[in-house]
């Protein structure tokens, strides 16, 4: 149905279009009956519907209906599949649309900076290629089924600890690589509804009334053509925010930062056609749903099934010694931890669902094995209980194998605090510890949303990550420890010895007013690779019970400016006797040396499942944002002119092929040359590099210099690029005309 949503809007009065910018209540939107403006309902979020029909709160406190309990990100991140998250999405849109909800508020895709922000696990990554593309599929599956999604939190909430004031310090290379690269890829590909902006404030300002933020870049650059709403809470100065582009304040102000914009129309201090331009972008939201209502049923135990599903393609076995996995069902395991009977399966705060259904792994796999339980330990608290420590030790004596399921309790990592440390409770740590002295064949099994420190990690057999599975993934485990489904997930983010070596750790969470990001772009795999630290595993690490193997990396071009694109393909190989899923990730490495970059960065990935023997060709294309890093000389994406490297890997330290592109940019630097100016600086720049090399040259045969000693002429070479133009004047005797003159010269061709 076409509106004229501006003929609405011209019959709506000052205090109407006011109210449109809060809502009605915790979860509505107002609306304005004589107009047929109706009231939409909005609803956490991300991984189910977490909606509220009497007492409402946003920190999960309340109950909501019973739904259907996803993987969360952390989780679903590992698939490394956008079709997954797609159907996720898909899923998730259709109950949005059988409960009557406009808007799912997700998904989080904030990087994960540091392992211990407490809100890690509703994330995807610490890499913002991947955070960008799964969320940019999961936004496209929920859309599709007419529904919008409001991505969050817009921008740098990096951690919970004073996050409704604090302000994340970064430069704006940093913002650009890695802290907005994902919610650009998301407004390019998959055109959200809404956005969330967070309760940060960014380098100074609220996140709510940053127009740099919310105009600037995501309107005027990235072409932003939805509406922005803040996170519950969010807003501080509710006039300052409109202007600055934020649309919507949620949840309900009561009527007081209406009568604000009211008052500020009238006393001339807001235009109200930034009134006017903000209700225009909402309506246009309201009415994309209502207009399109589909009549769906909730279908929860399909919807289940599709939870076990996304689970099995996301856990990611960590370690798989002596193939020790996967298990003999005809053998005497021993399960043990209280997981097993109540697994954790989601975080803590207001992405907290309902379940309606919970699968466990103590009774799937009762189903088809032998299985000895004992609890352990609680799950929910740190405490050792004798007798139960005790009963596990000796029944993991006489078992075949031990399955420890282990995990974070949920008042370890929630929304609205961060973790104190990447331990396991020391109960935890002390039974897999004891148990694998007396069992060679220990198994753990880990329920977590964020890395943990391994101090057992020599003495157990296998790991299996579960991270936080959603409501199926104690079937899921199941299928993964037996060996009904192949594991086939991968590390979204790295797993660091301990927390010291984390490069955020000497600035976070910061001083309490500001959080600086001294690391700069040197978050997560992208520092541990760069200082060539040990590390517990990679990101993108993860095994299979099958083999695969790499074959004939293709580029379609080894050398294209930076305006082409260029096509990468590469055969992948199941060698071993299962099938299986393995995904082939492909990593860019700036060889050029035109600027301190990252020893590789993820720009590519792709999953594929194949049978023993059967081999496919996995293709990629590349285009400059593949290679570029973001100049802020320029204030745009830069690709130097030169070489790089195309890498296909198994993780970013399990490089398996390489080939080399030469890339020429199109781009010109500006270069103000002045008599500071070093003459390597010079020789880099295509326009002045024959000219400055005659310069040199000259003195050269002038002197009549040989170069029999190529080490001293390597030496002066070096030093003369290190050296300022102005060096002349002793090298050369040249006075401070002749320098002029030779730098009006040169300034010639680069004008
Ligand atoms: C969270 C948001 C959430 C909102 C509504 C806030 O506390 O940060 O992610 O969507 O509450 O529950």
């Amino acid at each position: 149905m076409k509106r004229n949503i501006k003929k609405i809007i011209k019959d709506m009065t000052l205090e109407e279009k006011a109210g449109m910018c809060s809502g009605k209540d915790f979860w509505h939107l107002k609306g304005v009956e004589r107009l047929g403006i109706p009231s939409v309902m909005v609803s956490d979020g991300p991984h189910g519907l977490r909606k509220q029909d009497n007492q409402a709160d946003h920190l999960g406190i309340y109950d909501s209906i019973k739904a259907v309990c996803f993987p969360a990100a952390c989780a679903t991140a590992a698939s490394f599949d956008r079709k997954l998250l797609e159907d996720m999405g898909t899923a998730l849109g259709k109950e949005c649309q059988a409960e009557d909800i406009s808007i799912l508020l997700g998904p989080g895709v904030n990087i994960k900076r540091s392992p211990i922000c407490g809100r890690n696990f509703e994330y995807f990554s610490e890499d913002p290629y991947l955070a960008g593309e799964l969320g940019a599929s999961f936004v496209n599956g929920v859309q599709s089924q007419n529904v919008g999604t409001s991505v969050k939190h817009f921008a740098a909430n990096n951690q919970e600890y004073r996050r409704g004031t604090i302000s994340s310090e970064a430069d704006e290379r940093t913002l650009r690589e890695i802290y907005l690269a994902a919610f650009e890829t998301i407004v390019k590909k998959a055109k959200p509804w809404t956005l969330m902006c967070s309760y940060n404030k960014v380098n100074g300002v609220f996140a709510s009334e940053n127009k740099k933020l919310l105009t600037d870049i995501l309107r005027d650059e990235w072409g932003y053509e939805g509406f922005v709403m803040s996170d519950w809470g969010a807003v501080n100065k509710r006039v300052l925010g409109l202007e600055a582009g934020l649309d919507l304040e949620m949840p309900s102000s009561n009527g007081i930062t209406d009568g604000q914009i009211i008052e500020a129309v009238k006393e001339g201090n807001l235009s109200e056609k930034i009134l006017d331009r903000t209700v225009e972008r909402i309506l246009e939201t309201v009415f994309r749903y209502t207009d399109y209502r589909t009549q769906i049923e909730f279908d929860r135990e399909k919807d289940h099934d599709l939870a076990v599903k996304i689970e099995e393609e996301s856990a990611v076995l960590l370690k798989n010694e002596k193939q020790i996995l996967p298990l003999n069902p005809k053998s005497k395991i021993a399960f043990l931890g209280e997981y097993a009977k109540s697994p954790r399966y989601q975080g803590g705060g207001s992405s907290h669902i309902n379940a309606g259904k919970i699968s466990n792994a103590h009774d799937f796999a009762g189903k088809i094995a032998d299985i000895i339980y004992e609890p352990a330990f609680a799950a929910d608290r740190d405490e050792i209980n004798e007798q139960w420590f005790a009963d596990a030790i000796s029944a993991a004596k006489t078992a075949d194998a031990a399955v420890i399921f282990a995990g974070l309790p949920e008042s370890f990592e929630s929304e609205g605090y961060d973790r104190k440390h990447m331990l396991l409770p020391d109960c935890q740590n002390k039974l897999i510890h004891e148990v694998s002295q007396v069992q060679p064949n220990t198994i753990v099994v880990l329920h977590n949303g964020s890395p943990i420190e391994m101090p057992w990690i020599n003495q157990v057999a296998g790991i299996l990550e579960l991270y936080l599975g959603g409501q199926g993934v104690g079937e899921a485990a199941v299928r993964l420890l037996f060996g009904i489904a192949n594991p086939s997930g991968k590390l979204p983010e790295s797993f660091p010895i301990c927390l010291a070596n984390n490069p955020s750790y000497l600035n976070f969470p910061g001083d309490g007013h500001t959080v600086e990001y001294r690391e700069g772009i040197y978050v997560g795999y992208r520092y541990y690779d760069k200082k060539e630290l040990p590390v517990l595993f990679p990101f993108g690490h993860g095994l299979s019970y099958t083999t695969f193997s790499y074959t004939n990396l293709q580029l379609e071009k080894d050398n294209i400016t930076d305006q082409d694109t260029v096509k990468v393909s590469v055969d992948i190989t199941n060698t071993g006797k299962t099938a299986g899923k393995e995904t082939v990730q492909l990593y860019i490495s700036d060889l050029t040396g035109a600027t301190n970059r990252p020893v590789r960065e993820l720009k590519g990935f792709e999953k594929v499942f194949l049978y023993p023997g059967d081999t496919e060709t996995v293709e990629f294309i590349l285009d400059k944002r593949s290679f570029a890093w973001y100049h802020t000389g320029i204030s745009d994406w830069y690709c130097a002119t030169g070489q790089y490297a195309v890498e296909i890997g198994k993780s970013s330290r399990d490089i398996e092929l390489t080939k080399k592109i030469q890339i020429k940019s199109t781009k010109l630097l500006p270069i103000n040359i002045n008599e500071n100016t070093t003459f390597g600086e010079l020789l880099m720049d295509q326009r002045t590099h024959d000219a400055i090399m005659e310069i040199l040259n000259k003195r050269k045969s002038e002197k009549q210099e040989d170069t029999k000693d190529e080490k001293i002429s390597e030496m002066m070479r070096n030093m003369i690029e290190n050296a300022p133009i102005r060096a002349l004047r002793s090298w050369r005797g040249m006075d401070d005309t002749s320098i002029e003159e030779m730098i009006a010269y040169l300034q010639g061709f680069v004008e």
